[in-house]
């Protein structure tokens, strides 16, 4: 039996081509002491995942010659003694093949959810970085401005539509007037501002009457410098990431730092979702309430087929996406 893996040829340098992966057949993993076999579900495609190609971050780099590493879930196909069963479905670091030998304390063994990709998008990282950044970073309010960047994307959907649960004021900013459109009329933001028009500063504004007192970057650069702009003193600025410098060569940082968070007395704090994961049953037990009210719509966006991973990030970074981008790599086990 063989084994679809898609790897890393070669390092991008600027932006991320097709040619910087390729898919190869590979004989089955040799499942060693303490490691599991499974089988990929669900992978999930990750602005991330570029910046793990730019060097050392949080986790180790990628290098030429990896199957490319991504979070996953899987079905357990052998658990070899350990506490897994075949038959478990299992969530954590995997890598973009149809089999893969992973080991068993790397896995959260997961519950029973109808849809599954649902344990992807709100009740997977995405959800939770929007909940634990907003409410334990932001520290948010109800009745305060909460402006927030990639507002279509997965992450900053999420964080849009829990500030509106929250009694917030909701500004998004997205590329593109028909995103922004989405943004506001499927999401329900109170408004949402096109980083890719040059009038972007004045539209903040006009968006913004009373200022803003949490920003949620998910973009940094540019957009970032321009929302510094419109921060009300003591805001705070949660640091989730830098989608505008993760595909380039030529990364532009703000221009007004440190200058504006002196002035305006501003917290700019950024963080890792696994830093809150003591948070994390409240932040599930909040998410799942507003989904049944309706005050969070999921919104997911799956590509099918291992082969068209590497699109679909491609694509991801390119603004493809609304909401959470993952690939579909096998039929939900039953
Ligand atoms: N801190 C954490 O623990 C944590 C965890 C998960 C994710 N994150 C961060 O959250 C952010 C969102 O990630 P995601 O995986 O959920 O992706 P996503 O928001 O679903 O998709 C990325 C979006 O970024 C936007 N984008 C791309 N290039 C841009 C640019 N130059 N300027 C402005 N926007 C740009 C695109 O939308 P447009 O069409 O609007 O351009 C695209 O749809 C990333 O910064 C990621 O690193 C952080």
């Amino acid at each position: 039996m063989t084994n679809r893996q898609v790897r890393v040829t070669e390092l991008p340098k600027g932006t991320l081509k097709q040619d910087n992966f390729e898919l190869t057949e590979a004989d089955m993993p040799a499942v060693q002491d303490g490691q599991v076999l499974v089988k990929t579900t669900l992978i999930s495609i990750d602005a991330a995942m570029r910046a793990w190609m730019q060097g050392a971050t949080y986790r180790a780099p990628v290098k030429p010659g990896d199957a490319m590493p991504c979070y996953a879930i899987s079905e357990v196909v052998d658990g070899n003694g350990t506490k897994f069963q075949s038959g478990d479905l299992v969530a954590g670091e995997s890598v973009w093949a149809d089999y893969a030998a992973l080991p068993a304390r790397g896995l959260m063994k997961l519950p029973k959810v109808e849809p599954l990709s649902h344990l992807m998008s709100v009740y997977g990282i995405a959800g939770k970085t929007a909940f634990h950044g907003l409410v334990n970073v932001g520290r948010v309010i109800a009745g305060e401005t909460v402006l927030v960047s990639a507002a279509a994307g997965s992450v900053g959907g999420f964080v849009g539509q829990i500030a509106k649960a929250f009694g917030c004021r909701v500004v998004g900013i997205a590329g593109g007037p028909e995103k922004c459109a989405w943004v506001t009329e499927e999401l329900g933001f109170d408004a949402c501002v096109d980083y890719r028009d040059p009038g972007m500063f004045k539209a903040l504004r006009a968006a913004c009457p009373d200022g803003v007192d949490v920003y949620f970057d998910n973009v940094g650069g540019q957009v970032l410098e321009t929302a510094l702009f419109v921060m009300n003193e003591r805001g705070r600025v949660v640091c989730c990431g830098a989608v505008s410098q993760y595909d380039t060569d030529a990364a532009t940082g703000p221009r007004n730092l440190p200058g504006l968070v002196v002035v305006k007395r501003l917290r700019m704090e950024g963080f890792i979702v696994m830093d809150f994961v003591r948070e994390d049953a409240a932040a599930l037990r909040a998410l799942q309430t507003w989904v049944a009210s309706g005050q969070i719509k999921v919104t997911e966006d799956i590509v099918e087929g291992l082969e068209n991973a590497p699109a679909a990030l491609i694509g991801l970074l390119a603004g493809e996406n609304k909401g959470k981008r993952m690939v579909r790599v096998a039929a939900d086990p039953s």
